[in-house]
């Protein structure tokens, strides 16, 4: 083990799932990697949400979570408020409700506590129900565009003038395989991500030349969370991935990125599928 294996590891000891996983990390990262970055985290209190957030704060990031149920976030705020050295914000907000009226008194809260957002990283999603379209209830249809699109595309647009205001912001949208090749019966969800794509895309588009925003579609595959476990009942969760094995990706997603001729360079308006970039890293 490395002198910098060694220091990461007794910089991680509070967070044992993550500590395992980051022996085998390509990428260095300085243990106050994220200081002074205020990264907002949408379904936070849980899941792939709950992990983004404990680890951005474990490299001293401000994070702002986002997510449906008071409880879970205030569990994440005081593991956040014992085991870092940051001082979490929790917002409990059903984003199936999200106004226009809601987002902006967000924004401004933000303004006026930090004048700027570094990143937003969309993980709060709604499953919906498994079943053909042409049995799928078109209220189902949109709570699940609402929730996965809508209250998206409205975090983006209020949010912006905070994020250009970073020198180097990050937007993440996570998405699915479904989002990228539609499959039979997943309805809305599958419809909701493929439209997450085009937002990506379009956003990325728009703020390459300015060159202060980078925007990102990440596939996180298969992970072990609640909404894996209702989606394949059956499924042995053990057989997948904690959360805790994307967090490499989720800090690059963060850091500055570097130009020409780094192959780990990761490009505004790319597509990244988390098992392919983790086996791809095997070769370099
Ligand atoms: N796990 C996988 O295998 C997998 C695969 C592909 C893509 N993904 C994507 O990964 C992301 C994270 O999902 P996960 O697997 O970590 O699921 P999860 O553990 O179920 O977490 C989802 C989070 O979203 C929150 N949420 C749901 N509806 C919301 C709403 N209306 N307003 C605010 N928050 C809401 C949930 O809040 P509550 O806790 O209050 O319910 C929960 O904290 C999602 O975008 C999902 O589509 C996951």
């Amino acid at each position: 083990m490395s002198q910098s294996d060694q220091t990461l590891g007794a910089h991680l000891a509070q967070y044992p799932e993550l500590a395992e996983h980051a022996q085998s990390w390509r990428h260095a990262f300085e243990p106050r990697a994220l200081n002074d970055r205020v990264i907002l985290v949408t379904g936070a209190g849980d899941g792939l949400g709950a992990a983004t957030a404990k680890t951005y704060a474990s490299f001293g990031a401000t994070v702002i979570l986002l997510g449906r149920t008071r409880s879970k976030l205030e569990a994440i705020n005081d593991w956040i408020s014992a085991n870092t050295d940051t001082q979490p914000v929790i917002v409990p907000c059903d984003l199936e409700t999200l106004d226009t009226e809601t987002a902006n008194n967000l924004a401004l809260s933000i303004g006026e506590a930090f004048g700027k957002l570094d990143g937003i990283v969309h993980h709060a999603s709604r499953l919906g129900p498994r079943a053909p379209l042409a049995h799928y209830a078109f209220d189902e249809w949109q709570r699940v565009m609402q929730t996965n699109v809508n209250a998206t595309f409205l975090l983006n647009h209020t949010l912006f003038n905070l994020l250009d205001t970073s020198a180097r912001a990050s937007v993440v949208h996570t998405s699915s395989s479904v989002g990228r090749v539609g499959r039979a019966y997943w309805g809305a969800y599958a419809a909701s991500k493929f439209a997450l794509e085009g937002l990506s895309q379009v956003l990325a588009d728009e703020t390459e030349t300015a060159g202060r925003i980078k925007v990102f579609s990440v596939n996180p595959g298969g992970t072990r969370t609640n909404m894996r476990k209702e989606a394949y009942p059956l499924e042995d969760p053990g057989t997948l991935p904690i959360p805790e094995a994307h967090m490499e990706l989720f800090l690059l997603l963060q850091q500055p990125i570097r130009e020409n001729g780094d192959p780990g360079e990761l490009v505004t308006g790319q597509q990244i599928d988390c098992r392919n970039w983790h086996d791809n890293l095997q070769w370099m």
